[in-house]
């Protein structure tokens, strides 16, 4: 594929036609009852009911409950759908950017320049490109953000070159430096938030930045490279989609589609099944293999095993060195939502981002407590794969040596393939996980499945439709909820339903209408970006079509909505600009300021005529500065 026809592709979108996967045909009446079940049609359910019955108010921190009576559920109107260039909120909200791709970090960072999207030199000193998954944290009184670049947009990047293809090795770290993640200290002055540059929180992490592989498989042989013969130290954290945060104060960032980042300079080069599951080809995306050996899979061919994983940032320091955490797995990972088991035990939940691919739980060994060392919280642990099954309760299956028969180390280097063998259930693209603050349930956005029996890929499962993921051609997605049996995130069982199917009801009258809290009035497809606020209420991003034609009429751009988990309400609040998916979002320590990702915008978004559209966070507050979340 040419980079022309690349444009503007979203990175998941870029994946999906390079690496698709099988299906089967089918439709099961279990969405029927799981629809039904609970939620937005009230009722009561076999597992983990309690909290959510319970209710909000019973469990709502002292700024959460200030929230709630001060607007209730909803405290805005929703907003109509948008077809423009730029950002919509409700009235008595207003936006403002906060940073944009080529803003400095540092002093001396150059400034921007839309002729050239910037220099070569500097580029690790800037704000990186298409921003995604982030989370604030306080630190000692100041506000530091830490944000994921999850992809660069050749294009704008370099485009001075044909197609935006990198031409030298100059080009090519560039590149490697505007991905990976930013951290940096913002502060509130009478004109809003900015960046405090050159704070000393300040860093860059890119393609190029050393970090430590720890866990099961750190040292392990698949690991080991000419550079790095033992297998613990690799440069770079790869395709930064969501993230997550600990109880202890760091971040996670999540690597996603890696795979494109590898190909071969020779033309014939095997490809191991390992590669074909997982989409390393010869081909890249950005060219890197042909000036940076590193990525060139025929001379560094474990180089790919080393990425696909979840690294932790401690954000207090900037001289840290970020940590790969084999134990949580390794496959396209999307986010991370970090919750605790009653017992104090450390829970992950985590989606693998590909058609037919699953979703994910890690269970710390140990146990968290404020004071007790956290180092091995995330490298001793079990590692768990969902199974929904159509009686609308489910179980986290462990992959373990016994049922996989592969060692500890391969199953976290090819854990695709390890839970292949324990019968997990094929998804229509694991995007964000999350969990409720107020009640004891996760939720998991199902983007879309648009090419189910399309394009078979080697290696993966069978992905016939079945009860979390009931519909053929599944253009819209879906967001499917469970319920901890006995109320424990670390239990082995659960009950699930469906929290809402996204559709048209404009357009068809079938499934394809979505569920009925899907209306006119809040149409959107494509549900990834999910977030809880402390009230409970889920905020839901949108990556999908932005035509507003046919299937997709009155949807218009991508979105943010926030959902009632226990109503199943769900109201628009924001619309972005063209051509841009919105994705993160987190809030200021005081809770008065929401910010959140505008990825890969159309131009004139936020600079205006003539300029390179620019990935941006912004920071959206109310007008009498009350509590936003
Ligand atoms: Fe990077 Fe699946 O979104
Ligand atoms: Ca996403
Ligand atoms: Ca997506």
């Amino acid at each position: 594929m040419k980079a022309t026809d690349t444009h503007r592709l979203s990175w998941d979108e870029w994946d999906e036609l390079n690496d698709p996967r099988p299906a089967e045909s089918g439709f099961d009446r279990v969405v029927e009852r799981a629809l039904s079940r609970r939620g937005f049609l009230g009722g009561v359910i076999a597992f983990g009911s309690g909290a959510a019955v319970m209710g909000a108010g019973t469990l709502l921190s002292a700024p959460a409950a200030e929230a709630a009576a001060s607007g209730g559920r909803f405290a805005f109107a929703p907003i109509q759908a948008q077809t423009d260039h730029t950002v919509h909120v409700p009235e008595g909200y207003n936006w403002q950017p906060v940073v944009k791709w080529g803003d400095p970090l540092f002093a001396d960072a150059p400034a921007f320049d839309h002729a050239t999207g910037g220099s070569a030199e500097g580029s690790d000193r800037i704000f990186g490109e298409n921003t995604d998954g982030m989370e604030l944290f306080e630190i000692g009184g100041h506000q530091v953000i830490a944000v994921n670049h999850e992809t660069a947009n050749p294009e704008v990047n370099l485009p001075q070159n044909t197609d935006g293809v990198p031409a030298t090795a100059e080009d090519v770290a560039k590149l490697q430096n505007l991905q990976g993640v930013s951290v940096f200290e913002i502060a509130e002055g009478p004109d809003g938030w900015s960046v405090v540059v050159g704070s000393p929180f300040n860093r860059r992490i890119t393609h190029r930045t050393p970090m430590r592989l720890s866990g099961p498989a750190a040292g392990h042989a698949l690991l080991k490279t000419a550079a790095d013969p033992e297998g613990v130290t690799v440069l770079g954290t790869l395709n930064n989609c969501g993230a997550g945060r600990t109880p202890w104060g760091t971040y996670l960032t999540c690597e996603e589609n890696f795979n494109g980042y590898f190909g071969s300079t020779v033309a014939e080069q095997d490809l191991p099944d390992d590669f074909k599951r997982y989409g390393v080809d010869r081909e890249s995306r950005y060219a890197y293999e042909k000036f940076d050996p590193r990525f060139d899979i025929a001379t560094t061919p474990n180089e790919p095993r080393r990425h696909g994983y979840i690294v932790e940032i401690d954000p207090a320091d900037a001289a840290s060195v970020p940590v790969k955490r084999t134990a949580l797995g390794r496959f396209k990972h999307e986010n991370t939502a970090v919750t605790l088991a009653p017992d104090g035990r450390v829970v992950v939940y985590m989606g693998d981002d590909e058609r037919g691919e699953f979703l994910y739980r890690y269970v710390s060994d140990g146990f968290y407590a404020p004071g007790v060392g956290t180092s091995r919280l995330l490298d001793d642990g079990r590692l768990y794969v969902a199974r929904f099954d159509d009686d609308l309760t489910g179980e986290w299956v462990e992959l373990t040596p016994e049922a996989t028969g592969m060692s500890e180390a391969e199953i976290r280097i090819f854990t695709r393939m390890a839970a292949s063998k324990v019968g997990a259930t094929t998804m229509d693209r694991p995007e964000w996980v999350a969990v409720n603050p107020v009640a004891v349930e996760g939720y998991c956005a199902l983007t879309n499945n648009k090419n189910r029996g399309k394009k078979p890929n080697e290696g993966g499962d069978p992905t016939p439709v079945n009860g979390p993921n009931p519909r053929e051609a599944n253009e819209y997605g879906q967001i499917v909820r469970w319920y901890p049996e006995d109320d424990d995130h670390g239990s082995d069982r659960f009950g699930w339903d469906l929290y809402v199917m996204a559709g048209n009801p404009t357009v068809h009258k079938d499934a394809y209408a979505g569920s009925k809290n899907v209306n006119a009035g809040n149409l959107f497809n494509s549900p990834d970006g999910m977030k809880f606020d402390t009230t409970g209420l889920l905020w839901i991003q949108t990556d999908g079509e932005d035509t507003n034609e046919g299937d997709f009429a009155g949807m218009g751009n991508n979105q943010m909505l926030a959902g009632d988990p226990a109503t199943g309400q769900i109201e628009r609040f924001m619309t972005g600009p063209l051509g841009a998916e919105v994705t993160g979002l987190t809030w200021s320590a005081d809770r008065r300021t929401m910010f959140v990702g505008i990825q890969h915008p159309a131009a004139p978004f936020p600079d205006g005529t003539g300029k390179l559209p620019r990935s941006t966070v912004i920071a959206i507050k109310r007008n009498d500065n009350a509590l936003v979340g």
